[in-house]
Order: structure tokens, then sequence, then C-alpha cells
């Protein structure tokens, strides 16, 4: 049974092994402002997980689902009010607003502290505040950094579990003056006294999401789901740390990464940056086609990758992260074994659908839906509803909570504190047209150029016009905690640091012909050009000069096992029309135009060179 310190004098009351001062005055402070109920300090062992888990389910957070299909995991529903990250609540509160960028809601940090103190004022009654502390990244890493959460949910105590590495070990690495990053939350639903509580507790009206990058603090009201909640990830491993790494010479990226093993043994490292909903998890845990006879991918992370350089002169990442917050619709057997494999147990689905015998499911898992199913919102479910109504039985952003350490492609050096070295940089985005299956840029600056740049196409109605292209620079429009300009400055700044620079490729799995049909297989069939990007990285592959950069030829790519695909496709996929880069560099000159008072020249001078190069 957990023990919490019960409200009155002494509700603090920590263990005798936290000494961090700065911890121990921020927490008191906390306590005072937000009057919980009671506090307790999460030490991250099984047995807490286990207690906080029963608890959620005897309260009806938690649905434990059928232990025989999936030992020791749950379904949350979360209200409809709280289903997704919310960009637009989302702030950063530089002192000067320039900081912040055209690319970040901005206010005074004055004026937001008021705010907040007031949202914040009793937020916490009738409810216990956990104390979360966490590392990003391999416990004692010198890449690593680590936070404290304090927060009024279960639901995000226990995830941070598995995605962090949350517990009594960071009181260790803290001790008594160590730095952690602050990280503030709260439901925002104080419950009256002997008010019942709901399952899913938050504040329908009120979100922020508030970011504080000279101080590193985060504080967020409101919302109980995804990167609103489980600060570590967006917040700090993306927002905080790009900061961070502004300021002392490293790399925070929404990046995946993963190693390419060939049958030599020969091992190469590379970290890929793309949009939400372009396939990111599974490009991550990607297995090669059948004819690729002794190459092997292995997975470092799915999301984000911390990059600082090495005494070598190279760049050495690590995953910040211990475990995936995956997209649940659209993952299965045949779209990505491995993360299938990575949710047999130990996990937390959120918003996926019920099945009569006590599984989950969600869109795309099968091809046949169950006949009978509990949809996200309780309600039930079957294929005919779904013909007469278009209602989904998960949410399209259901998501996942697993153990990286259960995922079947794991790489051996993911828990390495020294990281693993980075050879290649992949940028991508989902485009129908325009963009090439691959190029590699000529140098360092196109390839910040190619990244600036990047777009990717909407495929949700919600996110704006259906086939719009959304300039994504870098796949970190939401996540950049400054000036998109000064952060293109700081990847060209890095041009010059690092000795021995990664090559920097651009790629596009999503272009489609004539009928909208995609012409690229995808999927496994990407080691294709996976493998050739990591050849180019060992001096082992040719390729043709273009005006964009560096192409595989059609010879160039390994083609066995893959019939199907034609030379005619391949030049579908490879070719540069003239008329549809003018268009391009145009989008191209108005982002700058957003972006110019603190754009890098350079890009501009790159800019002009494609123009040349291209001929429009
Ligand atoms: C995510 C995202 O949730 O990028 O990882 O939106
Ligand atoms: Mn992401």
């Amino acid at each position: 049974m957990l023990s919490s310190t019960s409200a009155g004098a002494g509700i603090i009351n920590p263990p005798a092994y936290v000494k961090n001062k700065r911890l121990l005055e921020w927490v008191t402070e906390m306590v005072a402002l937000c009057e919980p109920e009671a506090v307790y300090w999460c030490d991250g062992s099984q047995e807490e997980y286990d207690s906080l888990c029963a608890k959620m389910v005897d309260s009806g957070t938690l649905i434990k689902l059928n232990p025989a299909l999936r030992p020791n995991s749950f379904l949350a529903r979360s209200d409809p009010s709280d289903v997704a990250r919310v960009e637009d609540r989302t702030f950063i509160c530089s002192n000067e607003k320039v900081d912040a960028g055209p690319n970040n809601n901005w206010v005074e940090p004055a004026e937001m502290r008021a705010t907040l103190n007031g949202l914040f004022k009793g937020c916490m009654h009738g409810r216990t505040m956990y104390i979360v502390p966490f590392s990003m990244g391999p416990l004692g890493s010198p890449i690593a950094h680590i936070g404290v959460e304090i927060s009024d949910s279960a639901y995000v105590a226990v995830s941070m579990r598995t995605m962090t590495r949350m517990g009594k070990g960071v009181y260790d690495v803290l001790g008594e003056n160590g730095e952690f990053v602050p990280c503030m939350h709260t439901v925002g639903a104080p419950l009256a006294k002997g008010e019942q509580d709901v399952v899913w507790p938050c504040n329908k009206e009120t979100k922020y999401i508030v970011h504080f990058p000279e101080t590193r603090e985060i504080w967020s009201y409101g919302s109980g789901y995804g990167g609103n909640a489980l600060l570590g990830k967006k917040c700090f491993a993306l927002r905080i740390a790009s900061t961070m790494g502004r300021d002392q010479g490293w790399l925070a990226e929404h990046m995946l990464i993963l190693g390419v093993e060939s049958p030599k043994g020969e091992k190469t490292y590379v970290a890929a940056a793309f949009p939400s909903a372009c396939g990111k998890t599974n490009f991550a845990m990607l297995i090669p086609p059948k004819a690729f006879n002794g190459w092997k991918v292995t997975t470092i992370g799915d999301d984000i990758a911390w990059i600082k350089p090495g005494k070598d002169g190279r760049l050495y990442a690590i995953n910040p992260e211990a475990g995936y917050f995956g997209v649940a619709p659209g993952t299965s057997e045949k779209t990505n074994p491995n993360a299938m494999a990575t949710l047999k147990e130990n996990c937390i689905f959120t918003n996926v659908a019920l099945t009569d015998d006590g599984d989950v499911w969600w869109e795309g898992m099968s091809k046949e839906a169950p006949a009978h199913l509990v949809d996200w919102q309780g309600k039930d479910w079957t294929p005919d509803v779904a013909k007469e109504t278009g209602r989904k039985a998960a949410h399209p952003n259901a998501r996942f909570t697993a153990p990286a350490s259960q995922c079947p492609s794991i790489d051996e050096d993911w828990e390495n504190p020294a990281g693993v070295p980075i050879s290649a940089f992949i940028f991508g985005g989902r485009r129908s047209h325009a963009v090439p299956l691959v190029v590699e840029a000529f140098n360092w600056n196109y390839g910040v150029y190619m990244a600036a740049t990047m777009g990717s196409e909407t495929t949700a109605a919600a996110m704006g016009k259906q086939g719009e292209t959304r300039r994504d620079p870098f796949a970190m429009l939401p996540f950049c905690g400054y000036h998109m300009g000064d952060y293109f400055n700081h990847w060209l700044q890095m041009g010059h640091i690092v000795e021995q620079k990664p090559q920097i490729f651009c790629v596009n799995w999503f272009r489609v012909d004539e009928k909208g049909q995609f012409i690229w297989p995808g999927f496994g069939d990407n080691m294709r050009v996976l493998q050739w990007i990591v050849n180019r990285c060992q001096g082992q592959a040719s390729a043709r000069q273009t005006a964009l950069g560096w192409m595989p030829t059609y010879q160039d790519i390994d083609w066995n096992g893959l019939d199907s695909f034609t030379e005619a496709d391949f030049e579908k996929v490879t070719s540069i029309d003239a008329k549809l880069w003018q268009q391009e560099l145009d989008e191209h000159g108005e982002l700058f135009e957003k972006l110019k008072e603190r754009l890098p020249q350079q890009l501009v001078l790159k800019r002009e060179l494609l123009k040349l190069a291209l001929n429009v």
C-alpha cells in the first residue's frame, strides 16, 4: 500500500534520500500554492507502479485489460476535450518577444506568471501531489539532463515511469546542488470537499502549456493528455532542451535514431526528422525486405534525439526517452510488426477501442474490424455503426505508452551513456509531388537549407485544408523553443564546431501518380533507400549530380525482391519538375520573409544558388 503524507503541518515530509536544496524549496513553495490534500514522492518501483495502477482501476480511470491477452496492461479513456497537444495554448515566454519568434505564441513573462499564479492557487484541492523525479537519457550520461515533474495526476506519474528513467536513482545524480528542470503540472480540476471525482479530470475550458526558456521552467495547466502533461517529452526534451542546446552548443531534435548493420558487420547510425503522421515510428523499427539477407535495422529512439559533439569530432546521440508514446491507429503486423510485439504487455493504451474479450483494437490493426467493440468514448460500436455514422472506434490520435526495452529491434547500445555516433541526418515530409525519393545535400549548409525549407502535406481536415503543404522546418515547428531563424543559425554554427559532420539527406516516400496512388511501396522497402544512404556515408555507393544535390541512379539501388517496381516508376519518384520547383522556391521565399528579422544570409544565398541551378 502506498503511503502519502496527509494535509496539515509536515505535509511535505520528503524521504531522507531527497537532499537537493532547490528541489525541497520548490516543492514547499508549490505545496503552499496548490494546496494539495497529500504529497507523494515517487520512487519509480514496480510496486509503486502496480499500486498506482490498481488505485486508478478502482477509481475508473484505468480499465484492466485481459491478462491472458495483454498482461499488466490498461486502457484509459480521456475526456473528449482532452485528446491531443494544444498548439494554440502553448506559449514560449522569453523575456523578449523577438526571441520566441513568429513560430511561437508569446506572452510577457510577468503577465504570464500572474495568470499562472491565479490558476494554480488551490488547484490541487482534494488531490494528491506526486513528485516525479526523472532523467531524460541514461542516468548520469553526460548527454542526459534531469527534470522533476510535480503533478496531481497518477496517470502522469505512471506514464512518466514508462517514458523516462523515473525514480529514486535520480536523487543520487541530483545530490544536494544538482540542476533540474522544474515541470509543474495540474489537471486544473480541484475537488470540493466530498465532491466525487470524474474518471478523466481536466479543465475543459482552460489550458496553458507554458515554457520560460531563460529560467528553464515548464508550467502546464488543464490537460492530462500526452505532450501536454508528460512534460519530459515535447516540453522539456524539445522546447526547453532546444534552448539549452543553443546556449551550450548541442542539438535537441525531433528525430528518430536507428542503426543499420551491413552483412559485413559495419554499423552506421542515422537520425531522421519527419513531421507527425509521416511514419516515423515505422521507420525507426523498419524490418528489411527478405532479399536483404544479413542487413539489420536496430532502434535507438522513435521521436527525440539529443545530440552532442564528442571529443573525436563526431556527433553522438542518445534517445532521451525510455518508452514510446506512439499513435495506435494504422499500427499493424503489416505496417510495424516490431511495434506490435513491443505492445504485448506492460502498456497503457489511451483512447483505443475495447474488444469483448478485454483486449484493444484500433482502425488499421486488422483488415476486418471485430463485430462489436466499445469505442474510445465508452459507447457500443459495430462496423455498421461506423458505416452509417463514420464514427471511429479509436480516436485518430489514440496512443500507446510502451517500454522501449520491449522492442524486438532495440539496439544493444540504446542505453549507452556515451550515445551513438551519427553518420547521417535524414529529413522527410509527406509530399505528393516535387520532392524526389532521396537527395543528398552537396554540403552541410545546403543540408541545413533543405531541412529548413521542408514541408509536409496535411492529412486530416482538422489540421488545415487537406493536401496543403505546411512548411515544417526540421519537423520542429511546434517544438522549437526559440526563434526559428536563430535555430537555423545554430545549425549552421554546428557545422563549424563539428569536425566530422554527418551527411545530410532529404527523402520523400509519398509521391503519387496521375491517379493519386502512392508510387513508392514504402515501409520495409524504405530499406533500399536507407541502404544507399548508409553506403554513401561509408563511401561505397555512387550517385549522379543534380540541381538539388546527389541522387542515386536506378542502378545505384538494390532492387532484389522488388520486381514490381520498374525503372519508369523510379523515374517518376526521382524526376525534378522545374515548374513545381519554381513554386517550391516561391514558398521558401514566403517562409524566409516571415523569419527575416533573424534569417541567416547563408540561406538566402543558397536559395539564389538553387534558382540558378534549376534555371527558374
Ligand atoms: C508526437 C508528435 O506526438 O510529433 O510525437 O506529434
Ligand atoms: Mn513527435
